[in-house]
């Protein structure tokens, strides 16, 4: 991993009386996005808030849309500004709005529902089938402005430096995944130590897990996942680690695998290293369907398989807060960069070419 590289704080801000607004949109159906000056800046409803963006992180969500995979082709507007990461202060307010007032800090869960369908109604708007996602399917927050209902505001702490807060989105991934599979004195494998990974090695060990193992092919996160709080890290490429690490748990494999790559080899060689009644929480998405023994990995295996969506609304934020005051994280070597929004290309660049782990860009301050 590269030294961090923190350039000045963006001098450039927005000017409240303005109609316009700057903005990163995806303007074709290929590579990039474009920097507009003068987009329109949005008009709250009567339950929208207005939040002036003072950062953003750039996820791999955006990175899929920059570069315009088969995914990227199929699900996202071209027109549409990118960006779900954020945090801004709230600038005005719908006449419905009743809990928020503009000056307030916040960032926002970016997936949307109406709370009308079967799991908004029984807790469980993370998986609502009418989500709909900031930057994704509506405008997000590479822009000055970005709009999010009421119900969607979250205040951030004033503890919580604005570089955190900027990435509460993916480290509340990683909060869930963690608190989903339960890692309390209990030995975990963390397959793919990225963004999200490296964020549930420090999560997992404030957490109380017991060892910690993780993989990655990438030296440097191996390296940063060890000094985070990874027992043991290992090179997937040599499978071998698999009996290494089953032979060190009373020869049966790991209670818990947090899947974090994406990757087919990940998911198998994790279900390999899992013993038999142990959880496995899936966070990681692979680009096609993996082929996948799942007579072996699960029916066998009696696993326990957990599917982890999102953010829990907003039971995860609640716990992500705790954990950030408890002062256990440790986020600042993950993220590794950060660039005003003018200099996106670059920004996109140090993400995609994995100089960087986080790349931040701070759109007003
Ligand atoms: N389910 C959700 O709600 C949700 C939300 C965000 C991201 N994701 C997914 O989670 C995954 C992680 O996201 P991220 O932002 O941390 O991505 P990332 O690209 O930063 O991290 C992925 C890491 O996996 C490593 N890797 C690749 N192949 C591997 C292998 N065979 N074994 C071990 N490691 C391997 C890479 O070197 C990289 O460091 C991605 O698949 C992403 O699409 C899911
Ligand atoms: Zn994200």
């Amino acid at each position: 991993m590269a030294t961090a590289t923190l350039t000045p704080t963006n001098t450039r801000t927005s000017d409240p009386s303005k109609k316009t607004m700057r903005a990163l949109y995806k303007h074709h159906a290929g590579e990039g996005l474009k920097f507009d000056p003068a987009r329109e800046k949005p008009v709250p409803g009567p339950r929208d808030v207005l939040i002036k963006v003072s950062k953003v992180g750039i996820c791999g969500t955006d990175r899929h849309i920059w570069e315009w995979d088969d995914w990227a082709a199929g699900r996202i507007p071209v027109g549409i500004v990118t960006g779900h990461e954020f945090v801004g202060v709230i600038e005005a307010v719908g006449n419905a709005v009743t809990r928020y007032k503009p000056g307030l800090r916040v960032s926002a869960e970016g997936h949307i529902t109406a709370g009308v369908d079967y799991n908004s109604r029984t807790g469980n708007a993370h998986i609502a089938s009418d989500t709909r996602i900031l930057g994704i399917d509506r405008d997000g927050v590479f822009a000055d402005y970005v709009i999010v209902p009421e119900e969607n505001v979250w205040p951030v702490h004033p503890k919580i430096p604005d570089k955190v807060a900027a990435v509460l989105d993916p480290l509340g991934n990683a909060v869930h995944t963690v608190m989903a599979a339960g890692v309390s004195a209990k030995s975990v494998l963390i397959t793919g130590t990225g963004i999200i990974g490296l964020m549930a090695v420090t999560v997992a060990k404030a957490a109380g897990a017991g060892r910690i193992f993780a993989t990655d092919m990438n030296p440097a996160r191996r390296e940063l996942a060890k000094k985070l709080g990874a027992t043991e890290v290992f090179d997937p490429r040599n499978s071998s680690w698999i009996s290494d690490v089953k032979k060190s748990c009373r020869n049966e494999g790991v209670d818990v695998l947090l899947e974090m790559s994406g990757s087919t080899a990940a998911y198998d060689q994790g279900f390999s290293a899992l013993r038999n009644g142990g959880t496995a929480a899936l966070l990681g998405i692979p680009a096609k369907p993996p082929l996948f023994n799942i007579t072996q990995h699960v029916v066998f295996k009696g696993a326990t398989v957990l599917g982890i969506n999102g953010r829990r609304m907003f039971e995860t934020w609640y716990q992500m807060e705790e954990l950030l005051l408890s002062g256990k994280l440790e986020l600042d070597e993950i993220i590794t960069h950060e660039f005003p929004l003018e200099e996106f290309e670059k920004a996109f660049k140090t993400m995609i070419s994995g100089e960087g782990i986080k790349v931040v860009m701070s759109v007003n301050g």
